[in-house]
């Protein structure tokens, strides 16, 4: 019914400039009792999943740009996505780049967008996380977090960090994002792959990319010792195989948490109609999709599945976020498919992946995860063989860390 009433509207808010149509959104989620339509955060016992000692309610997420600010966590939560990923943040406020810098093309369900990080900087975001959080020690809230021991579902906060446009020392911008935000955050995102700030994405070539996390990493060690906090890197979709086998390598090597795959594409292809493939900036929706589950598939062959990897480009539908996770996605993320679909997008996904991962015969998500790459998709024996582990119930599967990665095992127990 809402979707319908979405599906309606859509034309008459797509007449509208989309940089205002997104402040318009921003303004009616906090106005609308979303809550009452959605039940809140959407789960079942084949959705859950423990990542990183985080119990996340179910796998979809809203991706980074979408609440840049840290405005609307509890209302993304209420649209009945599972995690949310505020920001990009930088230390600094800054304006990014003249308006309009966000376009649509309704025809290939596609935005290309050069935002180049606005932002209040960070200690708005700080103020905002803040306000949500309450007034609760990161070890309170972690214990709290996911799914309580009452049923109740309370999401998980990703804060996903960048660096200031005119910064000379990438490294020094983020380390100081670690500092002030670490505390405050579920996981970190280290984004190095926004197409809009010149020179962000050669922090993805091997020695500077070991170099800023060998630093992080460093930093999270002395600065929050007795509780862990997961550090993840964003990485763009247009790198070549032997630029991800590097990349792959170095994260291997250092013992990264996750990755996120992928942020928008410089690609631009046929389909594209003339006048906004001239626009510059990150394409992203209905075209980006094949090429991000490409890449979510190499790098999960390159890494043997050690890495967990949260799966992001042109997600419209349950079978998408599927095809991601059979890729070798652990979660989800969506952004431009809640500009097509409309708000409800995160609820229809969940209700659509427990049933395709019911028929299918998974009994919950972290058997599908990666099935692509095993000859019997779904048969727990062939699990069983390629991890060594008795197949877990789908009761002990709520509680238990994926078996695939050891840090994750060592995470959940310096945490919980
Ligand atoms: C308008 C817009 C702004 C974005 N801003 C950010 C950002 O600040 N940081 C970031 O890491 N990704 C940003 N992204 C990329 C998304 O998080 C996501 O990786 C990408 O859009 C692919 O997913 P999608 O096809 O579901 O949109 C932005 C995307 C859009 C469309």
């Amino acid at each position: 019914m809402f979707n319908k009433l979405y599906q309606l509207l859509r034309p008459l808010v797509f007449l509208i400039d989309p940089e205002r149509a997104h402040g318009i959104v921003i303004f009616l989620l906090k106005l609308i009792p979303f809550r009452l339509l959605t039940g809140g955060i959407a789960t079942s016992p084949r959705l859950r999943i423990t990542m990183w000692g985080r119990d996340f309610a179910n796998p979809v997420g809203l991706a980074a740009g979408f609440d840049k600010k840290a405005a609307i966590i509890g209302k993304v939560f209420d649209l009945g996505f599972g995690f949310v990923e505020a920001g990009t943040v930088t230390i600094k406020p800054q304006i990014g780049n003249p308006r309009p810098r966000i376009f649509r093309d309704p025809v290939n369900r596609a935005v290309i967008n050069r935002m180049g990080f606005p932002g209040s900087g960070v200690e708005i975001f700080k103020r905002n996380l803040r306000e949500f959080l309450g007034d609760v020690s990161r070890s309170q809230r972690i214990s709290s977090r996911g799914i309580s021991s009452q049923g109740v579902s309370k999401g998980v906060l990703g804060v996903n960090i960048g660096m200031n446009k005119d910064q000379t020392d990438p490294v020094n911008d983020y380390l100081q994002l670690l500092k002030e935000l670490g505390n405050l955050a579920d996981y970190l995102t280290i984004n190095i792959s926004s197409p809009n700030t010149p020179g962000l994405r050669n922090l993805q070539e091997r020695e500077p990319l070991r170099e800023l996390l060998t630093a992080i990493l460093e930093a999270r060690a002395r600065m929050f010792k007795n509780l862990h906090l997961p550090i993840l890197v964003k990485l763009a979709p247009d790198l070549n195989d032997d630029q991800l086998r590097e990349i792959a390598d170095v994260l291997m090597g250092l013992k990264i948490d996750g990755v996120i795959l992928t942020n928008t594409t410089l690609d631009r292809p046929d389909t594209l109609s003339p006048q906004f493939a001239a626009e510059k900036g990150g394409l992203s929706g209905s075209p980006l999709k094949q090429k991000s589950t490409q890449m979510i598939a190499k790098f999960y062959q390159l890494t043997n599945g050690q890495i967990p990897i949260i799966g992001v480009g042109g997600i419209e539908t349950a079978q998408d976020a599927f095809e991601k996770i059979c890729a070798g996605a652990s979660l989800v993320q969506i952004y431009t498919g809640m500009i097509y679909q409309g708000p409800l997008i995160a609820r229809d996904i969940c209700r659509g992946l427990d049933e395709i991962l019911k028929s299918h015969g998974f009994a919950d998500i972290r058997e599908a995860i990666g099935s692509d790459h095993r000859p019997a998709k779904g048969k727990i024996d062939t699990i069983d063989a390629l991890y060594g582990e008795q197949p877990t119930q789908q009761t002990q599967a709520t509680q238990q860390t994926p078996p695939y990665h050891a840090n994750v095992k060592d995470h959940a127990q310096i945490v919980g």
